[in-house]
């Protein structure tokens, strides 16, 4: 697929010419360029330039940006889009005052959505999630991780990973899959806890890593869910297999999570609201990036993860939805960025590099996708809008204009 984007108002490419992920004052340099032009070939980005100075070969659809702004695709790094049921009578109750924790004591909180999709059929679980994807796509998200974890018996979990799976050559959307079956405790082992670490590390890792069902594993490393101890049994079974950690840390306590995470080279540890100068400083020493999820503060009235001392640290810094049905049902990049400028003090271009190219680097996939660099894989996005600080300012609107993923014009 051949397409010419010429007339483009502000081109921000986030390039990082080479680099993995960028870090400290590196993330707001974005290298923008005005009035310019994008070549598209076979999926590929070819050339950029100057509007006017790059000609458009022969035969070839030309897209008008008419002074858009264009933008790299976003790379939504941690989202649970593939799930039955809802959850707004918690949403209600917490609106009276309940938390989060009493909630999830009370039988509700992951396990009522366990329920649900451990009832919901393949196809009905495709359906839903195919759904939201579209959704998110025409909100200039390009690339998804989806995480299981709401089966949590092998079966179940190994269901929502083949339809992760289905979605993943199905869909236009880049999909990245994760086992999180360690998300809480299924209620059959309530009473041995010991009995599901073991069932997760001596036979549902060894079968998702034989069938490549996902690239990663995450823990819900936690008080009352996974434990230091627990957590460290399974990113080792899980390195063993071949499957790269990630971690749930900090996000509701800070009991040595994302030291951990950091010590055994966790891709990413996520959420982070709770984290203090330890955690920072093991972060510090270690490849690990910190993944920010700042609409699961804002959903569930939660303090926001401390984004600015992590940026001036000089820690890799990534924003992702965290989409899920209890506590972040929104999945707008755009909104997350205006949530990290307003709430956590990041600037407009910090947002944007932590969404797209940091993203990127948190799947492991920067050297193909999150900037708009020759070579890269074209998934680029068209806002009407006329700067791009515009997008997380005017706030809770969809600014979007068109997608093109892969090099192709998506239709909506
Ligand atoms: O990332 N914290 C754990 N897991 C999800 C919430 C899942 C749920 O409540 O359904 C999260 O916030
Ligand atoms: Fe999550």
């Amino acid at each position: 697929m051949n397409l010419f984007i010429n007339n483009i108002g502000q081109l921000v490419t986030v390039a990082s010419y080479g680099k993995r992920v960028k870090t400290g004052s590196d993330m707001r340099e974005l290298h923008m360029s005005s009035n310019a032009a994008l070549l598209i070939q076979n999926g590929i980005i070819t050339a950029i330039g100057k509007n006017g100075e790059l000609a458009p070969p022969s035969d070839i659809d030309i897209i008008d940006a008419e002074g858009r702004v264009v933008l790299p695709g976003f790379v939504d790094s941690h989202t649970h889009t593939v799930f039955a049921g809802s959850r707004e009578n918690e949403f209600a109750m917490r609106a009276e005052g309940k938390t989060y924790q009493q909630i999830a004591e009370a039988g509700g909180g992951i396990l009522s959505t366990m329920r649900a999709t451990r009832e919901a059929t393949k196809h009905d679980l495709y359906k839903f999630a195919d759904r939201r994807l579209n959704d998110m796509m025409r909100s200039g998200t390009t690339t998804v991780e989806i995480k299981s974890g709401y089966g949590l018996s092998p079966d179940t979990e190994v269901k929502i990973l083949e339809v992760i799976s289905d979605l993943k050559r199905d869909h236009y959307a880049t999909i990245v899959a994760t086992f999180l079956g360690a998300h809480a405790f299924p209620p059959e082992s309530k009473d041995d806890k010991q009995s599901y670490i073991n069932r997760i590390c001596d036979y549902m890792l060894p079968y998702i890593a034989e069938k490549k069902l996902a690239t990663f594993v995450d823990i819900f490393c936690e008080l009352g869910y996974f434990d230091l101890k627990a957590t460290e049994q399974i990113i080792l079974e899980s390195k063993r297999h071949g499957l790269i950690p990630k971690l749930h840390a900090d996000q509701l306590n800070a009991f040595g999570a994302v030291e951990l995470g950091a010590k055994h080279k966790a891709i990413s540890v996520d959420h982070l609201e709770k984290t203090n100068e330890h955690g920072i400083t093991a972060l510090k020493n270690s490849e690990t990036i910190a993944t920010v999820l700042p609409g699961c503060s804002l959903f569930l009235n939660h303090p926001y993860a401390p984004a600015r001392s992590i940026i001036d640290a000089g820690i890799p810094l990534a924003i992702a939805t965290d989409f899920n049905p209890g506590t972040q049902m929104c999945y707008s990049m755009q909104m997350m960025m205006t949530l990290a400028c307003t709430q956590m003090k990041m600037t407009p271009e910090e947002a944007i590099t932590a969404s797209t190219l940091n993203g990127a680097a948190a799947l492991g996939l920067s050297n193909e996708i999150g900037s708009i660099e020759i070579g890269k894989q074209a998934d680029v996005v068209l806002y009407n809008v006329h700067d791009y600080k515009y997008i997380p300012y005017h706030y809770g609107v969809n600014h979007v204009w068109k997608v093109v993923k892969n090099g192709v014009l998506l239709d909506f």
